[in-house]
């Protein structure tokens, strides 16, 4: 008797231990490759999102596409991490280039992550900063970004890849003025509508979290013209990275 309750005790202490990673797109474009890819799907609806349980290169995932925006990618966030048992989490996708440094469908993978339209300054909070906490940035996980950076450099070479701060808005940014702004006030590589809600979800949650994008247009007065040419193939590099990238975990 002794010895069954050791190895139930075991086993139940093994499954818990096991990775079931969340891989996370906002649009359908962004996790299309991925789902071509996954074995074994269970797929199951929840507050209008689809999660796909399953297979990526041998690995538990659940792939999802969150939808657009910082309540989209928190609230699909919240869920996984509820119902799906999920112990680290990759987003992957798209966005507009800050640093003068990036060409379309380079790579910036998230060291750190900020909602820059968070503000209460007014209270004498860091711009970005939620009250209560003193950083504006959330961190990501220093093993989940040198994972990340090494399958980038591997599927898009060394010189297509950055490691970087991602600032997160409900906006989609096509403006010089506020490129600028994004640079001086964060110090931010690349701009997007859902990292920085995810790592906020992430944080809360204790749990890694690492966001990679690959850039789909400049931010600039030509982001709508360059975005629609370079969306998918941006999409695609992301996502190949990702593949890569569970091949090594
Ligand atoms: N995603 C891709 N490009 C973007 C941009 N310019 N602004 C916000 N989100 C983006």
């Amino acid at each position: 008797m002794k010895k069954l309750t050791l190895l139930l005790t075991l086993l139940t202490s093994t499954l818990s231990l096991a990775d079931r990673i969340a891989i996370i797109g906002a649009m359908d474009s962004e996790i299309k490759i991925l789902l071509s890819q996954m074995k074994n799907i269970e797929q199951e609806e929840k507050a209008s999102v689809v999660f796909y349980k399953g297979k990526l290169e041998n690995k538990d995932v659940v792939v999802f596409k969150s939808g657009i925006g910082k309540v989209n990618a928190a609230m699909s966030t919240t869920i996984a991490m509820e119902e799906y048992d999920v112990n680290k989490i990759i987003f992957t996708g798209v966005a507009g280039a800050i640093n003068n440094n990036l060409n379309i469908t380079d790579v910036v993978v998230s060291d750190y992550l900020v909602q820059h339209d968070y503000d209460t300054t007014v209270f004498g909070t860091k711009k970005g900063a939620v009250p209560g906490s003193v950083d504006a940035k959330f961190s990501a996980d220093k093993n989940l970004i040198n994972i990340a950076k090494n399958s980038a450099e591997k599927v898009l070479g060394k010189d297509k890849v950055y490691v970087g701060t991602i600032a997160t808005g409900d906006q989609f940014i096509a403006d010089k003025k506020t490129v600028q702004a994004l640079e001086s006030e964060f110090g931010a590589w690349a701009v997007e509508m859902e990292g920085a809600a995810v790592a906020h979800v992430a944080n809360l949650y204790k749990t890694p979290v690492v966001v990679i994008r690959s850039m789909s247009d400049k931010a600039d007065g030509s982001a709508h013209m360059n975005y629609n040419d370079f969306v998918n193939i941006a999409a695609d590099n992301s996502a190949k990275i990702v593949i890569n990238m569970l091949s090594q975990m």
